[in-house]
């Protein structure tokens, strides 16, 4: 039996989602994963993932595209469902680059009720982030929301005027009078609230090259309609013969027990729904938010693979992390918006994974683990596997589970695994729940009020010391490594069904 069908077994649907805050590597699982599909398919999220898959020494980075895209030359369907946030020009660029290499991408459908990302919508997620870093409280922005250090693409705003039944979708591109009738009305209302924001920085964003560097701009009325019009059109054209009823396609396909592999964006506490809210994205990343995303149904999934990484954990943007390297100091400098991968090398050329200053060691795992966004380029906020959060997020996507990234720790003297929280917050009410100081927790709650003062109870383990990323067989792993793996697995009641050892496909092994 291959080792694809050892992990998909009689499963003709199968969904891989992130029991984290992204950044796990589904991208290489869906990937491996894509092989044995018909279709592919994603449901959540936009251009704020970034999707990173390598192929001998080649590395392809997608934020809209299906990760099985790579294998359209096979015939297989790449399907970006009606649950996502939909920025053409992202679209296209990616397709600009598929030619450029010669991939094939003759049998990809785009939902025609995908939701269609707008300038205005990049332009207040923007602007919001920008009066928030300077202060929500502060009366001198009155309109300012909380910061969430967003990837800027427009997310919450997009999803936010879905929600509040004024959005565009991509069928809208097909009737451009009813585009513009539709953009007109929705650009009324967003006047109204960015006329509250500082016009400097709109000005100024509305410059941004994901903006096409000012095509949209208006003195007067911040927006050019006709611009955005004549833009959307072009779009439309383009993309047209793309667009589809993808749930029809998706309901056929179920019907017609084609194999189906649901590709997940963001992960699991990053979701609008069960996320640490509000420090999440505005679509709901789970299980549950990806079935409906490509319009099954949760019990179309015979198969949900959830991703952990290999005993550390990450985070981008705002919002707690109880196991966070360094804790606040990390947490401000990775926020600090001017650090890249270059700036930190240069920075802490010596820091590294077995650092005795915590803050250091988080920045020798990011280093160790390339923890740099692939979209924004951020540096991601490193710590250690948090079980109770993973308890927490089991709940919402099951038992079966994939490691990966376990090679990043091969140098790590010592790993430490948090199995309990102490809270220490002040006391607070979560329903029925009276939390006060000194309680125990083994279980999560998604809430930051009580999250941020969790402080997380370890268990110590040494470490393998050895490289990896050469083993092919889960036999051959160094016994150590295989004493966390059981001892995670007891401890958060999950199966690891295979483990990654390295970004390449062939980087992996499937458990017997
Ligand atoms: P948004 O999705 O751009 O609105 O960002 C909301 C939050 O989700 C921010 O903290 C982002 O850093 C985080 N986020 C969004 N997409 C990703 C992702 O693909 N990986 C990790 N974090 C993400």
């Amino acid at each position: 039996m291959s080792a694809l069908q050892k992990l998909t077994g009689s499963a003709s649907t199968v969904a891989v989602v992130c029991n984290q805050w992204g950044d796990t590597g589904k991208g290489k699982f869906v990937d491996v994963l894509a092989e044995w599909a018909d279709v592919i398919a994603r449901g959540t999220g936009g251009a704020n993932a970034g999707h990173t898959i390598h192929v001998g020494d080649k590395k392809h980075v997608f934020h809209l595209l299906p990760s099985g895209i790579l294998y359209d030359h096979e015939g297989k369907w790449n399907i970006v469902g009606g649950g996502t946030a939909l920025d053409p020009r992202v679209v296209i660029e990616e397709l600009a680059i598929l030619e450029s290499e010669k991939i094939s991408y003759k049998n990809l459908l785009i939902a025609q009720n995908a939701k269609l990302v707008l300038p205005q919508h990049i332009v207040l997620d923007r602007v919001r982030e920008s009066a928030a870093k300077k202060g929500f409280d502060s009366p001198e922005h009155p309109a300012a929301a909380v910061r969430i250090g967003t990837t800027g693409r427009g997310i919450g705003p997009v999803y936010a005027d879905y929600y509040a039944r004024l959005g565009l979708c991509t069928n809208d591109l097909l009737n451009i009078e009813i585009f513009k009738k539709k953009l007109e009305r929705n650009l009324r209302e967003k006047l109204l609230v960015l006329r509250q924001y500082d016009p400097a920085v709109i000005k100024e964003v509305m410059h941004h090259p994901h903006l096409q560097n000012g095509r949209f701009w208006n003195e007067q009325n911040i927006f050019d309609v006709e611009a955005i019009l004549e833009t959307y059109k072009e779009y439309g054209k383009r993309l047209g013969d793309m667009i589809a009823d993808t749930e029809e396609f998706m309901h056929k396909a179920r019907a017609q027990g084609r194999k189906i592999l649901l590709e997940g964006a963001q992960g699991n506490l990053l979701s609008v729904d069960i996320g640490t809210y509000p420090y999440v994205t505005s679509s709901d990343c789970s299980m549950r938010g990806l079935v409906q995303g490509v319009g099954l149904r949760e019990r179309d999934v015979d198969l949900c693979l959830g991703i952990v990484r290999g005993f550390y954990m990450t985070r981008v943007g705002e919002g707690p992390f109880p196991t966070e390297l360094g804790g606040t100091k990390s947490a401000e400098w990775c926020g600090k918006g001017e650090v890249t991968k270059v700036v930190e090398s240069k920075e802490f050329p010596e820091a590294s994974v077995n650092d005795k200053d915590p803050f250091l060691q988080g920045v020798g795992m990011r280093k160790a683990g390339n923890e740099y966004g692939a979209t924004t380029g951020r540096p991601r906020r490193t710590g250690w596997l948090d079980i109770p959060l993973l308890r927490y997020s089991m709940e919402h996507s099951g038992p079966e589970a994939i490691f990966t990234k376990l090679d990043v720790l091969d140098e790590c003297e010592e790993i430490k695994i948090c199995t309990k929280y102490d809270y220490q917050g002040p006391e607070y009410r979560w329903g029925k729940t009276l939390f006060h100081p000194g309680m125990t927790l083994d279980k999560a709650v998604p809430d930051p009020e009580l999250l941020g003062h969790c402080v997380p109870i370890y268990e110590s383990f040494p470490g393998w010391k050895e490289s990896i990323s050469g083993i092919r067989e889960y036999k051959a792993m160094p016994a150590k490594l295989k004493t966390l793996v059981s001892f995670v697995e007891k401890a958060a009641g999950l199966r690891v069904r295979a483990l990654s050892v390295g970004p390449d496909r062939e980087q992996t092994i499937v458990r017997e």
